[in-house]
């Protein structure tokens, strides 16, 4: 057994950049069996599951649609606000029916939660029919646990410490026509509401090399879209003793000719002149920005840790809008931090309407175990802070809905990525500037960038057509 201990997150380890292998495995315990796999949270612990899957179908196994069919059933769980942590422990309470029933169900729960003290602890007591836990440094170890596994033991193996960078790794895609790529693991800013720090680890690089050689494959393979994935991408680098910087590799992989390059998600603090010019230098690179403000009063950022002023927000944002022509600029933010007072959150307000996001995602502050923000004194009743999300919110999708109606009757390129899941006889892809569309078009051109036709725009998506050549010319 080995459980998580959140101090130690602070710590840092030597790390060596390994060759992920998978592992021998000599019965043919999991052939044919069936997995089922829920992801939970960010773009990253999305692309782990792809990790996972991948793993799951090295022993031959295949998804089940159902979790009630699975022999194999793993939970790749988030951690950032509590209403994650909820959504697991209802999945628990079907587990439990289900073992009741099929007792030789194998249940593994990885992902965040894995990694928080204290939650580990709370989950094997009171779910002593979880087999299998393992963290977010460990993902590589999961075909083991797994070969080890049976439904009457119970398995735990989670670092305190991120350990070394496995390259090769192998991934079951969600997709054909975008891919996400790895660039910096961990996040070392310590935002004093963020649990992420503590169940990611600190910041570590990726060597520039082995992601260009990554995109060039997939672009190889018929990619139209790489998203390089971190939690703060403008980290990347300081920890290489190669003097790259997030500029350097966005330009070398800009440079591999794959016809879309996006990135996820930039901190505004160390945003420096020379990646908003390499963005604004390469076609390929898109003009989307993911920017979270977090909150618009210097003394609520200051209390979060966030580094930077209001002013040195806006700054930043007006010189993205003048050197990166047509770029799209979203955040995050959160509001009923501890001690957030209505005048707090009217400068957020007055931030918003400055800044007239293309986007945001809200949220109320929740606290996390182990956070230094969860210590605070927090006065506000949650009927407040409800409130003033209603209020925030609605303007955010207002400035979304004018930003959207700018492109009203204007021909955008738009990457088909499938048919749309409400209507069927429409396809869904997304412009440059990572807007929605829904397009009456052609299934054929699922996975090409289109011209589309804007005709209607709402809140969160647009309207098109896709204009045939003809009219084109
Ligand atoms: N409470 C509310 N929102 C949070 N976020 C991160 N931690 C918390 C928390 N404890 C939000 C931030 C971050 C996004 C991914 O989630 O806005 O940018
Ligand atoms: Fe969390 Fe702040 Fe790191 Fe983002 S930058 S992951 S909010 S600690």
């Amino acid at each position: 057994m080995n459980l998580p201990d959140l101090k130690k997150a602070k710590e840092r380890t030597n790390k060596e950049v390994k060759t992920y292998k998978n592992p021998m495995y000599a019965s043919d315990k999991f052939n044919g069996k069936k997995y089922f796999l829920r992801t939970y949270g960010c773009q990253m612990n999305e692309h782990d599951g792809e990790q996972i899957e991948a793993i799951l179908e090295h022993f031959g196994m295949t998804p089940s649609v159902e979790m009630e069919d699975a022999d194999v059933i793993v939970l790749n769980t988030c951690a950032i606000r509590e209403n994650a942590h909820d959504k697991v422990f209802g999945y628990l309470g079907r587990i439990k029916h289900l073992k009741k029933e099929r007792p030789d169900v194998i249940v593994a729960i990885g992902g965040c939660m894995s990694q928080e003290e204290g939650v580990v602890q709370e989950l094997i007591k009171k779910h002593p029919y979880i087999n299998i836990v393992f963290g977010t440094h460990n993902i590589h170890e999961l075909g083991q646990l797994l070969i080890e596994a049976n439904s009457k033991k119970q398995d735990i193996e989670v670092y305190s410490m991120e350990g070394d960078i496995y390259e090769d790794i192998p991934y079951k895609r969600a997709s054909n026509i975008t891919a996400w790529v790895n660039i910096i693991y961990g996040c070392d800013k310590f935002c004093t509401y963020c649990i992420v720090p503590y169940t990611r680890g600190k910041e570590r690089s990726r060597k520039l090399a082995d992601v260009v050689k990554e995109v060039a494959t997939l672009k190889e393979q018929g990619y139209q879209e790489v998203t390089l994935l971190g939690q703060n991408v403008n980290a990347y680098g300081h920890d290489l003793k190669d003097g790259y910087e997030f500029a350097d590799l966005l330009e070398e992989v800009a440079k591999t000719n794959i016809p879309r390059v996006r990135f996820v998600t930039s901190h505004p603090w160390n945003f420096t002149d020379k990646m908003i010019e390499i963005i604004a230098k390469y076609p390929n690179i898109m003009p989307y920005i993911h920017l979270p403000l977090q909150s618009g009063s210097d003394r609520i950022l200051k209390l979060m840790g966030r580094k930077y002023t209001k002013d040195e927000y806006i700054n930043l944002f007006k010189k993205m809008k003048e050197r990166i022509p047509n770029v799209a600029i979203t955040t995050d933010i959160i509001v009923g931090f501890p001690g957030e007072t209505k005048e707090d959150f009217k400068n957020t307000l007055e931030v918003v309407d400055t800044c007239k996001f293309d986007g945001a995602y809200t949220f109320i502050f929740s606290p996390r175990e182990g956070t230094p923000a969860s210590k605070m004194k927090d006065e506000t009743p949650l009927e407040e802070k409800e409130e003033r999300l209603y209020i925030l919110n609605e303007k955010i999708n207002n400035y979304a809905k004018e930003s959207n109606e700018k492109l009203l009757s204007k021909t955008v390129p738009v990457l088909l990525l499938g048919v749309s899941e409400k209507d069927s006889t429409k396809l869904y892809g997304y412009t440059d500037t990572m807007k929605l569309v829904n397009v009456k078009g052609s299934p054929n051109d699922i996975g090409k960038i289109i011209p589309v036709y804007i005709t209607e725009a709402k809140s969160f998506s647009l309207d098109g057509e896709e204009v045939k050549e003809s009219i084109k010319n």
